[in-house]
């Protein structure tokens, strides 16, 4: 069967990777790419990688009916467009935070407020490795933030298994690349400012803690740095669990928790270059990588997760959800590997 797909804000770098991903999906053919600054315009012209599409870009203000609408817009515009979108699409996956948090007040207290809140309920969040039962048949999908996806599928099995209850200190590091500011980017994402930084650019406070807070139910101390990649967000969680904990538990936990997932690797010690999780080995790829180390001197577990910000951490997601919504095959379009050798992802 063929699904129908649009997505609006194509000129974007989160929007550019869903078009890649819609390219290359069996089931999915692209209805439409939106960009007012880009109009008439073919996609390739902003995204090189897709100069063998004859798609132009179109007006967001004039949708055309597909089965599925990924929203690929800043903060703030799902909010406002929600009716159109819903009008054009029976799916909507929205890959802003405009629909993933569950309370108006949280995103008085996180955000500037809400000015549709009465469809948070209505809303499924996407991370279908916590909460996939609920995206079959979902009709509006808000796909996760990309440093609590990396945060929660690092610390979602310690949970889940009984080795944390929730009381623990959570401190959490995550580095980004500056792909995740968007094609705008800014001044901090200049190539001079951004070269060559490892700068803390949300010490406390960051949105995403709100997230982590709603899906695994706890506080944890949250810091991002953005680093010199373009691709890339790693999370290390340092964890001080009550009681003992030994190797034997984490790998039962962590095996059990991701053993028939597709898109979630172990990588946790053993040999070779690469012995634990990287962005640059999953640029590219709706792959996460997970793995752990014990600290048993300083009471410490240390646990690590790598995701590419556009793909795991937004694109990627958003098509995995849209196919479990849709009932297709999980993994259709997305079962590809990244590349070994490759330079800064
Ligand atoms: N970058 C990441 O790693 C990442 C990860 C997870 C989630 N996200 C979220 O995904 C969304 C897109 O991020 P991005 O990095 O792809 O942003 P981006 O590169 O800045 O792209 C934004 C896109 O939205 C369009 N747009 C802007 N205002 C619009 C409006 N009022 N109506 C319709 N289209 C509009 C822009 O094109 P025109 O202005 O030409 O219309 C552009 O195509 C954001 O909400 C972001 O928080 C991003």
């Amino acid at each position: 069967m063929t699904y129908s797909a649009s997505v609006v804000g194509g000129s974007g770098f989160t929007g550019g990777e869903l078009l890649r991903l819609i390219d290359g999906h069996p089931e999915f053919e692209l209805a439409q790419a939106t960009s007012r600054s880009k109009e008439n315009k073919t996609i390739g012209n902003t995204h090189p990688n897709l100069r063998h599409s004859e798609m132009r870009f179109s007006d967001p203000a004039e949708l055309e009916s597909v089965d599925v609408l990924f929203a690929a817009t800043p903060h703030g515009v799902s909010m406002e467009q929600i009716d159109e979108f819903q009008d054009a699409a029976d799916t909507v996956v929205d890959l802003s935070a405009d629909f993933r948090l569950d309370s108006e007040a949280q995103y008085d207290e996180w955000y500037d407020g809400h000015t549709r809140p009465e469809l948070l309920a209505d809303s499924e969040y996407a991370l279908p490795e916590l909460n996939r039962e609920n995206l079959e048949g979902a009709e509006l999908i808000a796909s996760g933030g990309c440093n609590a996806t990396a945060t929660i599928l690092g610390l979602l099995p310690l949970f889940e298994h009984g080795i944390l209850s929730g009381d623990e200190q959570i401190v959490v590091d995550v580095k980004v690349g500056s792909s995740e500011g968007g094609a705008g980017g800014g001044e901090a994402s200049s190539h001079p400012e951004r070269s060559g930084v490892v700068r803390p650019y949300a010490p406390t406070g960051h949105r995403h803690e709100a997230e982590i807070q709603q899906f695994l139910g706890v506080d944890v101390s949250f810091t991002v740095h953005a680093v010199d990649m373009v691709r890339g967000a790693s999370a290390t969680c340092h964890v001080f669990p009550d009681g003992p904990v030994s190797k034997g538990d984490l790998w039962g936990a962590y095996r059990g928790q991701y053993e028939d997932e597709p898109f979630v690797e172990l990588v946790s010690g053993g040999g070779g270059v690469y012995r634990y999780p990287e962005p640059k080995a999953v640029a590219g790829t709706n792959r996460a990588e997970v793995g752990f180390e014990l600290d048993p001197g300083n009471k410490r577990l240390v646990v690590f997760s790598a995701i590419d910000n556009m793909m795991k951490g937004s694109a990627g997601q958003a098509v995995h959800a849209a196919n479990i919504a849709l009932g297709i095959e999980e993994t259709a379009g997305l079962e590809f590997q990244g590349l070994h050798p490759v330079g800064a992802p």
